[in-house]
């Protein structure tokens, strides 16, 4: 097999690439020449997938509406695997979205069987005072799941048009899962499209940065979203097609007359019209979207997502909330977290001479990966490494205590700006 090198450790991320085309999810790189200034996670190629972002990127660049929105389930303690979700939120809030962040203790109790008080807790220790430390700004929105109704309402709207037999083939659902499972299922969807909801402003492009396992849930939602629309329009041969998918007659009407009055030429069936200008079907799409939305409907455009690679846990294997010794905790003493590195995997070789003669294997390597994804500002300075390791002159002694020095430095600033951000909770509108 031709092993590639790239110090982007892109070898792994052909894995998830072939896993997900059979899905549809799109390569990252394609848009990667779109963005001007990509997050290093862009550009590192850790976000390597993505579903319709380039709407997402159209309404970035046009300064029109668009949203962030993920969300954290707080089981466990937050590490950095989860500020990575944080960081692309953020950097979609600075880059002009509407950004929002559910807290799913809906999830966490139904699922989990994690306490209310222990979700709080750890909702807003543990993940909360992060984001804001990290930079998350209070024009955005931070919920928990149980006390936003505006979103439980649509979830109850969502589930209405949702049936256990689709949830089974997706989610492994059986007779034995309890119904508050479905419910906190429901609940993820009405997360992802509430930012479209009238009271912030309606339909509009949102993102949703997550890890690539939560792409069945977009999957659903996208399909959901597709479900709460009243038409669907389609560039047919030589014209669009209109269709009242499930539109009564007052709402056929309405989409003729708001298309007339724009004065486009057509011809209203009962069920469906059809359009004859050379219009493209996306500007149609948005006129009847319009009209839904004055009758009352949703009219949701199907959310985007975006997919980033997965760090592998400190002592091989995934890096998981509930094995300490596999993960850095965003609050671990940044002595500890400087010596879980010190013990940490590496692509390394059994002895030093083997290592001079044949060289390391940096995307094999745990060090090698924090440095990849958190703890090196400077490309230049990782493709340096990367060859000096591969070339056998570059020992993994010294190359951790690099990482970890930069990871105890790291987390003190990261805890005293935490500090700081008890102090500000209340312009987020929340308390300790
Ligand atoms: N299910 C997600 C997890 O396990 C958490 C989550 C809840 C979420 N609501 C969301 C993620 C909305 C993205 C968007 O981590
Ligand atoms: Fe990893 Fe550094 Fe060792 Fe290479 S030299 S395997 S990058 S720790």
């Amino acid at each position: 097999m031709e092993v590639k090198l790239d110090p982007w450790g892109s070898s792994q991320i052909e894995d998830y690439s072939k896993l997900f085309e059979e899905f549809g999810i799109s390569r990252f790189e394609e848009i990667l020449p779109e963005i001007e200034d990509p997050h290093p996670y862009m550009r590192r190629r850790i976000i390597f997938g993505h579903r319709d972002y380039d709407v997402v990127l159209r309404a970035m660049k046009a300064h029109r509406p668009f949203a962030v929105m993920s969300g954290f389930m707080p089981s466990g303690r937050a590490h950095f695997g989860h500020m990575m979700v944080m960081n692309e939120i953020i950097w979609h809030q600075k880059h002009g979205a509407d950004a929002f962040v559910a807290i799913a203790n809906m999830e966490a109790h139904a699922v989990r069987g994690i306490s209310w008080h222990r979700c709080r807790e750890l909702g807003i220790n543990d993940y909360i005072l992060s984001l804001i430390a990290l930079g998350f700004e209070p024009t955005g929105h931070i919920y928990f799941q149980s006390e936003n109704y505006r979103m439980r309402d649509l979830a109850f709207e969502l589930a209405a048009e949702t049936n256990f037999s689709e949830v089974s083939a997706i989610y492994g659902f059986s007779g034995e899962t309890s119904i508050g499972h479905m419910e906190s299922v429901m609940a993820q969807s009405a997360d992802i499209l509430h930012p479209q909801l009238p009271d912030y402003g309606g339909p509009k492009p949102v993102v949703v940065p997550v890890g690539s396992d939560q792409d069945a849930h977009m999957r659903l939602t996208r399909d959901l979203a597709y479900r709460m629309r009243k038409f669907l329009v389609e560039q047919r041969e030589g014209y669009i097609s209109i269709r009242g998918k499930a539109a009564g007659p007052d709402l056929i009407r309405a989409a003729a007359d708001a298309l007339i009055d724009s004065g486009y030429r057509i011809k209203q069936y009962s069920e469906h019209i059809d359009l004859f200008d050379g219009e493209s079907a996306d500007r149609i799409d948005e006129i009847i979207r319009e009209v839904e939305v004055k009758n009352g409907e949703f009219g949701f455009i199907p959310p985007a997502s975006i997919y980033h690679r997965f760090m592998t846990g400190l002592t091989g294997g995934k890096m998981s909330s509930s094995r300490p010794e596999s993960h850095i905790a965003l609050t671990e003493d940044p002595d500890e977290a400087a010596s879980k590195i010190m013990k940490a995997i590496t692509g390394g070789k059994q002895s030093l001479a083997e290592q001079r003669r044949y060289g390391g294997e940096p995307e094999r390597c745990a060090v090698y990966e924090f440095l990849l994804f958190h703890l090196a500002e400077d490309d230049r300075e990782l493709e340096e490494l990367y060859g000096e390791c591969r070339s056998g002159r570059q020992m993994c002694g010294s190359c951790k205590k690099i990482a970890a020095a930069r990871i105890r430095e790291f987390l003190r600033e990261h805890q005293s700006a935490r500090r700081d951000a008890v102090h500000r909770l209340k312009e987020f509108g929340l308390k300790l």
